[in-house]
């Protein structure tokens, strides 16, 4: 069973073997955390990601982490849902960026990994909700990965993720 944590800070900063972002199905990059990791892996991460995507939403892939320091070893990149109201299957999609991302993680060996909120800025899935889908997911998925750290950007999302009793 993985020990699921909950940090408020950086992502490029955590020292895992695995970071996952929040992409688009690209992989090009993009805005928000996905624009944070592709500046700190640098350009060969968009090369790696276009060669791979396109990335269906509540899947993920993965590629090196090319420049990101502290090293990591890999970036999982997963394609949240667009909020659009909650009727259109978003909870499924998000629960599933979290279960691949984890199914990902054990192909490759992965002991450690870190995520941010999911689909919570650009894609305006509200935080509570996904928070709960989150640590429910988490702690639902059989993974050999040992820890699971979600790293939140702001104080609201930290609360969110932490608040919720071990599901
Ligand atoms: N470290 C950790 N979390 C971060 C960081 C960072 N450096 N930068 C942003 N975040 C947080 C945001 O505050 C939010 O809580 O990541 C969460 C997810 O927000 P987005 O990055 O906007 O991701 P998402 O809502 O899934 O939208 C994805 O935005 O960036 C584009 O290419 C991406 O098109 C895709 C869409």
């Amino acid at each position: 069973m993985a020990v699921i944590e909950v940090v408020l800070g950086d992502i490029t900063q955590e020292r895992v073997d695995a970071i996952v972002t929040a992409a688009n199905e690209s992989l090009l990059g993009g805005g928000g955390v996905d624009w944070a990791v592709h500046s700190a892996a640098g350009p060969r991460l968009a090369q790696a990601g276009g060669a791979i995507g396109p990335c269906d939403p509540g899947d993920a892939m993965a590629t090196p982490a090319f420049d990101l320091y502290p090293p990591v070893k890999h970036v999982i990149h997963t394609v949240g849902p667009v909020w659009d109201g909650g009727a259109y299957g978003e909870a499924d999609i998000l629960a599933s960026c979290y279960r691949r991302s984890l199914e990902v993680a054990d192909s490759l060996g992965i002991r450690s990994i870190a995520f941010p909120a999911i689909a919570t800025g650009l894609y305006g899935y509200p935080v509570r909700p996904a928070a709960r889908i989150a640590r429910e997911t988490l702690a639902a998925t059989a993974t050999k990965v040992e820890l699971i750290r979600l790293v939140a950007f702001d104080e609201e999302t930290y609360e969110a993720l932490s608040d919720l009793a071990p599901a």
